[in-house]
């Protein structure tokens, strides 16, 4: 039997910018999903899942299936089923398997790299039930193309290498990839989910059309968010929460006002978070639904908290910046 789990991740900075190429500042969260493997005697692949579904079919059965473009995900576990298809294409095996999966990371709204999370946790638990651990660092190639058609054809690859190496890094991607580590910050953070569906492939699709039709002024608003990381860094490493938090603020404005990507109830909730004392507040990974964060401190939290639940978001006190993939 194996067991591996992966953490969901919250953008502090940089979310949608990062798909053209800017940097982004990213965080792993204790919300985890875990997958578990044990070996079957027959040649079935048992797939369960409280949260994602169920998979039962034959190995020949999942061998054969085609999952080209974004479009061939037609159930929600065709992922799952590309994934361990794609494991068996490059590692045939005779045995079937039985496959749990289990996630902390609400799902139903999006914006907590739920997929990224699931991705890596059932890669590093595949390829550990046949005695091979992969490393922090080998997730991104593998991921990226998987991660690629859930977003609609693009993506950073942000979220999979914060999943996979955990912390709370700054991810640069031009001209090459460079990752560099924030380090260890006494950082509160409060999440409000909207229950509000937001998908990623619909949201970097949005803005993909609307670059495709004004590429200046887009990039322009890329270059606003990329001095935003910049402060936003330096401001973390200084341990100027204040300022971490007017940048938030600001970067939730640009993708609002700007980029069109969040939705009136993430911005009741940024809106409620910000009167009720915290740093600064943003909407987090695609938008348009989903998730919000904000940044407080011990004599905020529970204010804050209390104002987003009084605005209809549920909410999730959780640590930032913990383990990336877990063997356990
Ligand atoms: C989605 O959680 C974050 C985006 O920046 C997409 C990506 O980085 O791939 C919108």
């Amino acid at each position: 039997m194996v067991l591996v789990s992966a953490p969901g991740n919250i953008f502090l900075f940089g979310e949608h910018a990062a798909v053209y190429g800017k940097p982004a500042i990213i965080a792993s969260v204790d919300l985890r999903t875990t997958v578990q493997i044990d070996k079957r005697g027959d040649g079935r692949i048992m797939v369960l899942s409280d949260e994602y579904g169920s998979v039962d079919e034959t190995i020949e059965e999942l061998s054969a299936k085609e999952f080209n473009s974004p479009d061939d995900y037609k159930d929600p576990m065709d992922p799952v089923r590309d994934v361990i298809k794609t494991f068996l294409t490059f590692n045939p095996m005779e045995s079937g398997m039985d496959i749990r999966i289990e996630s902390q990371i609400p799902k139903s709204s999006g914006g907590l790299s739920s997929s990224t999370a699931l991705f890596c946790s059932l890669f590093g638990a595949l390829n550990f039930f046949i005695g091979h651990k992969m490393d922090g660092d080998d997730f991104f190639e593998v991921v990226l193309p998987f991660q690629k058609k859930i977003h609609g054809g693009a993506a950073s690859g942000a979220e999979i290498i914060s999943s996979s190496t955990g912390g709370l890094n700054k991810l640069a991607f031009n001209p090459s990839f460079q990752k560099s580590t924030i380090g260890k910050q006494e950082m509160m953070i409060v999440i409000g989910n909207t229950g509000i569906t937001g998908l990623t492939k619909e949201t970097v699709s949005y803005v993909r059309s609307g670059w495709e039709s004004d590429k200046k002024s887009y990039e322009d608003i890329f270059s606003k968010i990329e001095e935003i990381v910049a402060l936003g860094e330096r401001a973390l490493k200084a341990g100027d929460m204040r300022l971490v938090g007017q940048m938030m603020d600001d970067n939730h404005e640009l993708l609002a006002r700007e980029l069109g990507v969040s939705h009136p109830k993430l911005n009741r909730l940024v809106d409620a978070a910000r009167k009720a004392g915290a740093y600064g507040a943003k909407l987090s990974g695609g938008g348009k639904g989903g998730i919000m964060v904000a940044l407080v401190d011990k004599n905020s939290h529970e204010k804050v908290k209390k104002a987003i639940e009084l605005s209809g978001g549920v909410c999730y006190l959780t640590k930032v910046g913990v383990d990336g993939v877990r063997y356990l």
